[in-house]
């Protein structure tokens, strides 16, 4: 599979893709080329490179001789041991990462969509072949956080995590909290700056960070927690009122990744979340990313860096390149081996923020907290002022079930308020 001159290992490596992160490694490999061949004995040499346009002007100096529209010249050509998979998107992606761990090949992925989608077949395909899959750039960029978890973690029963795990939702917030910036006026800017896309819908909606939890918590776990068993809801209902209020009772608002297990069971979620500010995921700003998890043994850790950008994810995938190359790839099935099924718990307990404008009449406020009531949602505080008509009106619950919850908003009709906005409150981190 690898050539061997004067004691240095060539490994023959396929690109798919050549964008932002394939270029970005292409020039980091570059860079390092000199360090990596005298530290590890290993020398990367590109033989293919799959794009869509063979015309286009990219961000590295790739030879034109080496580029290819045919997916076929990377993932049939024996000579090719490792294959760097930066296409994105679901497909072809997942089914070329598929044919080549088919083909012997080692692959290193940054694509989570492909990976979270289509985890069952793609981790199957990599135990059964044998072939090394790695995909540490895929969750949160340079932060090293795989291989923590499968790892560094290994003598730890992983009881929950949270993350703040998508740098573009983090940057808007960020934003919108320091300059009460609306969230459109906040997405312009972070669209401005590159840091979401034209389409930034999979980030806003919570998708992105959905498939990383769905990978790092089924790691942390050690049980498949599938990407359509995650409850998501995004940031663009986030208002500067909601982060005004938040900030007046303590708290920073964050699109926070949360899986916890207990016992059997397992609650994985994304979603606006408010955490006190003096928790250090509060101060977790921009578009930087962090996890913060509880093991049984280690305790609390929390890992923090720069989750996204070309540099920060090359930093990863060489890094994982580095890894296919030494390893017999024992190591990573084990460390990707699961423990047995789960179930996944939709009635989790959390505190709530609800902001309602409430009609403005005597007995209302009493009506709603009976609802509130009735259904087991106990106020912690409230706050309310006078207006035209209607009214904005505040709780912040004592920890309450879900589904009591939605049950006893669904009973809060026009003729007592409109609910404006329901956020997650979470003090127990
Ligand atoms: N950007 C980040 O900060 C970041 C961070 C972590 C992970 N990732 C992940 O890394 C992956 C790549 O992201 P990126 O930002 O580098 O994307 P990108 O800039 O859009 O690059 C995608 C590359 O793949 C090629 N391509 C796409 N579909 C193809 C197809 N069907 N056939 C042949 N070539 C195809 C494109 O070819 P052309 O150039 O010819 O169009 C382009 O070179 C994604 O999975 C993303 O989620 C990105």
């Amino acid at each position: 599979m690898d050539s061997t001159t004067n004691s240095i290992r060539q490994i023959a490596v396929g690109f798919l893709g050549m964008g932002n992160i394939g270029a970005g490694v292409w020039r980091l490999i570059g860079e390092m080329q000199d360090e990596i061949a005298s530290r590890e004995g290993v020398e990367f040499a590109v033989k293919k490179v799959l794009v869509r346009d063979l015309l286009k002007r990219r961000g590295a100096a790739v030879p034109k001789e080496l580029l290819t529209t045919n997916a076929d010249d990377v993932l049939n050509d024996p000579g090719i041991a490792l294959v760097v998979e930066a296409l994105g998107g679901e497909q072809p992606a997942a089914e070329y990462i598929r044919r080549a761990l088919i083909a012997g090949k080692s692959v290193v992925t940054a694509n989570k969509l492909a990976l979270a989608t289509h985890w069952k077949e793609l981790l199957e395909t990599a135990h059964e072949t044998g072939s090394c899959l790695y995909f540490e750039p895929g969750v949160c960029g340079a932060i090293p956080v795989i291989r923590t978890v499968t790892d560094s973690l290994q003598a730890n029963r992983i009881e929950r995590l949270y993350g703040i795990i998508n740098g573009t939702t983090n940057y808007i917030l960020s934003q919108m909290s320091a300059k009460d910036a609306s969230y459109a006026d906040a997405l312009f800017d972070a669209q401005q700056l590159g840091l979401a896309e034209p389409d930034p819908t999979a980030d806003v909606e919570g998708g992105d960070a959905a498939c990383k939890l769905s990978i790092l918590s089924t790691l942390a776990f050690r049980a498949h927690v599938p990407l359509e068993g995650l409850f998501r809801r995004g940031i663009t209902t986030i208002t500067p009122i909601d982060v005004s209020y938040g900030r007046e009772l303590g708290y920073a608002i964050k699109l926070l990744a949360v899986a916890k297990r207990d016992g059997n069971k397992v609650q994985a979620r994304v979603h606006p979340t408010f955490v006190p500010l003096s928790h250090p995921l509060a101060s977790v700003n921009g578009s930087l990313n962090a996890v913060y998890l509880y093991g049984h043994a280690c305790g609390e850790l929390m890992l923090y860096g720069r989750g996204a950008g070309d540099a920060p994810t090359a930093s990863a995938v060489v890094s994982d390149m580095l890894a296919a190359a030494r390893t017999d790839c024992s190591n990573a099935s084990a460390a990707y081996r699961m423990t047995g099924a789960v179930e996944m718990d939709t009635d989790w307990e959390s505190r709530y923020f609800i902001r309602l404008q409430a009609v403005d009449q005597p007995g209302v406020l009493g009506a709603i907290a009976g609802i509130l009531g009735r259904h087991g949602v106990s106020i912690a505080s409230m706050r309310q002022t006078t207006g035209e008509g209607r009214a904005p009106l505040l709780f912040v619950t004592h920890m309450a079930r879900e589904k009591d919850v939605r049950a006893a908003l669904g009973e809060i009709d026009e003729s007592l308020a409109t609910i404006e906005n329901v956020i997650y409150v979470e003090e127990g981190l």
